[in-house]
């Protein structure tokens, strides 16, 4: 396969559990919607350091990687209520806002263009008379690429979805990374080498078709998935993938898994380091950087319980976990390796995190940039 086709199928296949049923990542995304609300206060800033400066009478948004679920439109309705909030104030008329939500084409946008009606509603009860219409529409792509106009957006927002490559890194063969499906402490320096460049790739793409469709003075907030540690293979950014390839190899040793099928796979995710995510926005030189903060989750911090957020110890939230996971990463597994295995192996998977006693926290960044 090409590089080229390489791409294409991870656009096609990518996608979070839609729907809204107990394994859909509408129902076991509260750690992202953690992340969310602690990336808050920079969003705050960047959209009224935005709005300060240009006064725009429309603000055009768009939140890349939207997914489907309460978050879906959770920082949209954020960023229109603090600049309502400050017109209201200044007694200024508020800008319209157009408001753009993207994610690859296997996403539920059904699900979400559903909501919009109860949305809108709501936001009209909200408001009263200070009611203004928003006007949202849905934009399926990859955002390594296009997907905007020239000099059409104001601010772009993406949380948690950064992590995801465009592809597989090339030249993970089979014998390459043997056993195991991420980075780990036992894979040779060009498995790590391979993951690092095509982060690189990627979001450096990300960086220069931002840059094109971003107004100048244009914002981007993200928060991505990372590592403080420098070392790629360190528990703290792989201790998942080790625990969900263990979960893998036992399914082998059951004969549920042939283990060429496992060989076969490799995650297209990468967790960067700071370093490696201010080093590309340097190469780019088309945004100036305002802040890069951490943001460290406990291991059982924000697992969803149902419908609710809970902090309990692992021992009672691995199956919540293993749940959040598999809201996330099914698709990708599915499709290699068969939907008749995914209850056993997210059943091991919980058992596996049940039963282990290592305990590392989830690193994010979140990252402010302003267009020069
Ligand atoms: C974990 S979800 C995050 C959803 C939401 N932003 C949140 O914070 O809860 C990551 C999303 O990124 C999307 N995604 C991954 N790669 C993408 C790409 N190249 N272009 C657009 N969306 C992508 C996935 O389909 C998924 O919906």
């Amino acid at each position: 396969m090409n590089e080229h086709s390489k791409a294409m199928e991870v656009q096609q296949i990518l996608h979070m559990n839609g729907g809204t049923g107990e394994t859909s990542y509408a129902k076991n995304s509260a750690s992202q919607s953690r992340i969310i609300s602690m990336a808050k206060p920079i969003i705050e800033k960047a959209i009224l350091d935005l709005y300060f400066t240009t006064f725009p009478e429309a603000i055009r948004v768009a939140d890349l990687g939207c997914s489907s679920g309460p978050n879906t439109l959770l920082v949209v309705s954020e960023i229109m209520n603090i600049i309502e909030e400050i017109c209201h104030q200044l007694g200024r008329t508020p800008p319209e806002f157009h408001v753009f939500l993207n994610d690859l084409p296997g996403n539920d946008f059904n699900t979400v263009f559903r909501s919009l009606t109860a949305f809108h509603e709501k936001r009209r009860k909200d408001k009263g008379d200070k009611y203004r219409p928003c006007f949202i529409a849905g934009v399926p792509g990859s955002f390594y690429g296009r997907l905007f106009p020239s000099r059409s957006l104001h601010f772009v927002h993406s949380s948690s979805s950064l992590h995801w490559l465009s592809q597989v890194p090339p030249g993970l063969n089979e014998t390459v990374n043997k056993g195991k499906i991420y980075i780990s402490n036992t894979s040779p320096a060009a498995v790590q080498e391979a993951y690092l460049a095509q982060f690189q790739r990627d979001f450096s793409l990300f960086l220069k078709s931002r840059s094109e469709e971003l107004v100048p003075t244009g914002r981007i907030v993200f928060t991505v998935l990372g590592r403080t540690a420098a070392d790629p293979s360190s528990e703290e950014s792989c201790i998942l993938w080790e625990l969900l390839a263990q979960s893998l190899r036992d399914l082998v040793s059951e004969g549920l898994v042939e283990e060429q099928k496992l060989n076969s796979f490799n995650a297209p995710y990468y967790a960067p380091s700071s370093e490696e995510i201010v080093s590309e926005i340097l190469k780019d030189g088309c945004f100036s950087l305002d802040c890069l903060e951490v943001i460290a989750l406990d291991w059982s911090g924000g697992i969803s319980n149902g419908d609710y957020y809970c902090n309990k110890p692992l021992s009672t939230s691995h199956f919540h976990m293993a749940k959040a996971i598999r809201a996330v990463a099914e698709s990708m597994l599915q499709n290699h390796f068969g939907q008749q295995v995914m209850d056993p192996l997210f059943q091991r998977f919980g058992e596996l995190l049940g039963s282990t006693s290592r305990s590392v926290q989830h690193i994010s960044f979140v990252v402010s940039l302003i267009k020069k």
